[in-house]
């Protein structure tokens, strides 16, 4: 790395995050409904002579044409940043729509700032998200940097942009790596062809989702978890009937509902990647269950909103 050694490293974290219900649809400006988890991605930048990223065994300097010293330009531009030396450690499966690619953007538009001692604030570090977001999936949506930079749950449109949600009561996730990973890009144009060719059935399909994830929000706001996980299981009907669902998905989400899960879908693009499985209770039996199937697995935990015990 070629950073100065007197320029000053800035740190920055960006979560990773689980859609609860909503993706696709939200990239046709539907809402969404999303979660930061605790998994994500730091990341250290200093000034530099010539930009350089090292993301794990990754490294990239500015001007060989990967698609990382391009993000990494992109950020910089966007933020108005020159040169600088970024070094990225990611804790989360990156392919598995837990938003790995979002947790890196925000935290490298994070750790820009900070080097160059500026306030981060919410629209700056989502536009330098955005701009790294933009090299590797063409036109995101915006609801995978938004979650990564919040890291609790929000209800996102690509048109308001991110809003926090009213969780009631904490919702147990069970998170299972499904399938092979998977394109968000791919996966999001496929949909777009799918449109293409019938788009009465991406019609209706965006509608069923966008009242499905209405119905969700009040199911959140009022603690109702069972009839949260009834809507998680009809919006996996609906993703698998945009041809996102894989047999491996579909095994993970049967597993989840023999082994208790009041709902379970794949999260992100699909296609492959993640499962999640909402759970009565604790997490842990249906983490188990994922397991013993051959799954790996993890559990996270969506907290209820502080003022959520108060008794108005
Ligand atoms: C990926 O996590 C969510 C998608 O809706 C893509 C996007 O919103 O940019 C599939």
């Amino acid at each position: 790395m070629n950073a100065t050694s007197n320029n000053p490293w800035g740190t920055g974290r960006g979560n990773g995050k689980t859609v609860l219900l909503g993706e696709h649809a939200v990239v046709y400006g539907m809402p969404a409904i999303a979660a930061g988890i605790s998994l994500g991605a730091s990341a250290r930048a200093s000034a530099a002579e010539r930009s350089s990223i090292r993301i794990g065994e990754q490294s990239s300097v500015a001007g060989d044409d990967s698609e990382l010293s391009r993000a990494l330009e992109q950020v910089c531009g966007e933020l108005g940043a020159g040169p600088h030396s970024v070094e990225v450690e990611v804790n989360l499966p990156l392919g598995s729509g837990l938003g790995g690619s979002a947790a890196i953007g925000v935290a490298v538009a994070r750790a820009l700032l900070a080097a160059r001692g500026e306030q981060e604030g919410e629209a700056r570090v989502l536009a330098g998200a955005a701009a790294w977001e933009r090299v590797f999936h063409g036109n995101p949506s915006g609801v995978d940097a938004a979650a990564a930079y919040s890291g609790s749950c929000i209800w996102f449109t690509k048109a308001g942009g991110p809003e926090p949600m009213f969780v009631a009561a904490p919702l147990e996730l069970a998170i299972c790596l499904a399938g092979p990973p998977a394109s968000t890009k791919q996966m999001v144009e496929n949909v777009r062809q799918l449109g293409e060719r019938r788009p009465d059935l991406l019609g209706k399909s965006l509608a069923g989702i966008e009242v499905l994830v209405k119905n969700a929000r009040l199911c959140i706001e009022a603690g109702d978890r069972s009839a949260l996980g009834q809507l998680m299981n009809l919006n996996q009907m609906l993703l698998a009937g945009l041809f996102l669902s894989t047999p491996e998905i579909e095994r993970a989400c049967a597993v989840a509902r023999d082994a208790g899960a009041l709902g379970a879908k794949l999260t992100g693009a699909g296609g492959g990647g993640a499962v999640i499985a909402l759970a009565e209770a604790s997490a842990a039996p249906l983490e188990a269950a994922f397991r013993e199937a051959g799954f790996t697995a993890f559990s996270t935990r969506i907290a209820a909103s502080p003022a959520a015990g108060v008794k108005l």
